[in-house]
């Protein structure tokens, strides 16, 4: 049976951090679905359709790399993919609550599919989608941070393009 794992997140936008966790899952796994997920209690930059269009711009060296989005209750979404696992980044600390209460309901959902965490490298553990968006609001140079097709998306976006 192929490994399929379910790499879920906002990405809003997608940063270098996410990038490495999608590689690092990429052999870890047959085929991985990077999943655009809506996270009402957040202010969105890019459009979920922006957010996949740079998912998919970075991914394209990789050959087992799918992009979709989703809406309503990961699990439910992870088991009409038929995934066995649900793949986290965990940055030093500071993501571990968080996780750790998102993977047991998603286990209380769902008890088939394992919530696989992947630490962020630590030169990535600074960074975070929300400080990319701050930077990038505030007109500072976020090129560093994320990958080129999504610095030229944000740019885009903040152009009003
Ligand atoms: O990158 P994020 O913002 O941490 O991603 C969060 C996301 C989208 C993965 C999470 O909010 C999510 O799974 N939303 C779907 C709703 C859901 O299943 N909620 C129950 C599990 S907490």
């Amino acid at each position: 049976m192929p490994r399929l794992a379910i790499y879920p997140g906002s990405f809003d936008p997608l940063t270098l951090g996410h990038l490495d966790v999608i590689e690092r899952a990429a052999r870890l796994f047959d085929r991985v679905i990077v999943s655009v997920g809506v996270n009402s209690a957040k202010q969105p930059l890019l459009t979920p359709e922006q957010r996949a269009q740079g998912i998919r711009e970075s991914v394209m060296n990789l050959g087992n790399i799918e992009v979709d989005s989703f809406q309503g209750l990961l699990a439910a979404h992870a088991e009409r993919k038929g995934a066995s696992a649900i793949v986290r980044g965990l940055r030093a600390t500071a993501d571990f609550e968080y996780e750790f209460q998102m993977a047991t309901v998603n286990r209380k959902l769902n008890s088939t599919i394992e919530t696989v965490f992947l630490m962020t490298k630590w030169e990535h553990s600074y960074l975070s989608s929300t400080i990319v968006k701050e930077i990038a609001r505030l007109g500072g140079d976020y090129s560093s941070l994320v990958p080129e097709p999504v610095a030229r998306i944000i740019a885009e976006a903040l152009s009003g393009r």
